[in-house]
């Protein structure tokens, strides 16, 4: 099989890109680039420049690269974004989606592999998420996951393309320090850019229903994730595959903001403590999947755990930003 990545350039598509072709697959990726990176690609992996609304171009490099599987990661994903933009997100998300799959089944590929999200479930007051706790999404970023995962399954049906949607947990940590995360929009890169800063992590609550007060999430090595994308890639490509598999890529363990704040003061060295400030709105207590279904269709199991990802995060983020920690100060 030849495998089309789109988003191929960004933080999880490059660890996409690198696990499927050090592990053998043909792959390509496409990528406009808007916030993706060319030099996190393997030399020997195509990139296209290029945009998911743009059909005639999609089916251009489905021909020339005799493409038979497409992985799609390509989206817009910060949620404040999606709020303010609501119809940016539903065009570029959902709308690059129908156009994208339109060319699949124009040019008669049969594997399908869409990176869904935990944002689909919302909130959901449960101790384990499962595949069938119910969707509802609390936000547009994660209403175009769940509209994805709906256009997803029902093109597949009416063209009889075999798909998996994987939802994933909270993402972290880089495989290599030139990997990681540019962004600073989640919780790890967030806590590295307030030390930097020469400022205390700051921890939105800790009135929650849980042991210590804080938020309780399941985290995921980034490293891990690429693998899972190898697995279902592999499971996708057995001649007999169709149908739909939804499935969540976590680890099955929760793990407390405050937990996790306080790895990372040992991991950087600047153990500050934090400061407490008011809940977030839209933040659930806990949300913790079930990696059951994952091990059992997939035969994947997250192996790498939370201090590998700050540890491997804070590589990064020191290659990225330059420097040492940020300098000791009395409040530490
Ligand atoms: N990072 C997370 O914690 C997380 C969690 C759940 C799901 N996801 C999903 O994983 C996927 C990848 O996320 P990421 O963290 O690597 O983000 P990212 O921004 O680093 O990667 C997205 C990539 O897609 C490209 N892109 C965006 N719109 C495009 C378009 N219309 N046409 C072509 N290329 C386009 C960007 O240039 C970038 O390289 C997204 O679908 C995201 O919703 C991410």
């Amino acid at each position: 099989m030849t495998w089309l990545i789109t988003g191929g350039a960004g933080y999880i598509g490059a660890h996409v890109a690198r696990a499927m072709a050090g592990a053998g697959e043909r792959v390509v990726v496409l990528d406009d680039l808007s916030t993706g990176v060319p030099g996190r690609l393997p030399a020997d992996v195509p990139l296209v420049p290029g945009t998911l609304s743009d059909g005639a171009l999609l089916e251009r490099t489905f021909a020339e690269h005799a493409v038979t599987g497409v992985v799609h990661l390509a989206a817009r994903k910060q949620v404040a974004e999606s709020v303010a933009q609501p119809t940016r997100y539903y065009r570029e998300n959902v709308g690059g989606l129908a156009t994208l799959l339109d060319a699949v089944a124009a040019a008669g590929i049969g594997r399908f592999l869409f990176s869904s999200s935990a944002a689909v479930y919302g909130n959901p007051d449960v101790d384990l998420i499962t595949e069938d706790t119910p969707c509802a999404p609390v936000n547009p970023y994660g209403e175009t996951k769940l509209a994805g995962e709906w256009l997803v399954r029902a093109a597949g049906q009416a063209h009889g393309i075999a798909t998996t949607c994987l939802r994933y947990f909270n993402v972290a940590g880089a495989a290599a320090p030139e990997l990681a995360d540019t962004g600073v929009f989640n919780i790890v890169p967030m806590v590295f850019d307030r030390l930097t800063r020469d400022e205390a992590p700051r921890i939105f609550g800790d009135d929650y229903p849980t042991p210590d007060g804080t938020c309780v999430r399941d985290y995921i090595h980034v490293a891990d994730l690429a693998e899972a994308h190898l697995a279902a890639a592999r499971r996708l490509s057995a001649p007999d595959a169709s149908g739909d598999l939804t499935v969540n890529i976590g680890r099955g363990e929760g793990v407390s903001v405050r937990e996790l704040v306080t790895l990372i003061g040992e991991v950087t060295g600047d153990r500050r403590p934090a400061v407490v400030e008011g809940r977030r709105p839209g933040d659930a207590p806990r949300a913790v999947a079930s990696a059951a279904l994952a091990a059992r269709e997939l035969g994947w199991t997250a192996r790498r755990g939370v201090r590998e990802m700050v540890e491997s995060a804070w590589r990064g983020w020191r290659l990225h930003h330059g420097g040492e920690p940020a300098a000791p100060t009395q409040t530490r």
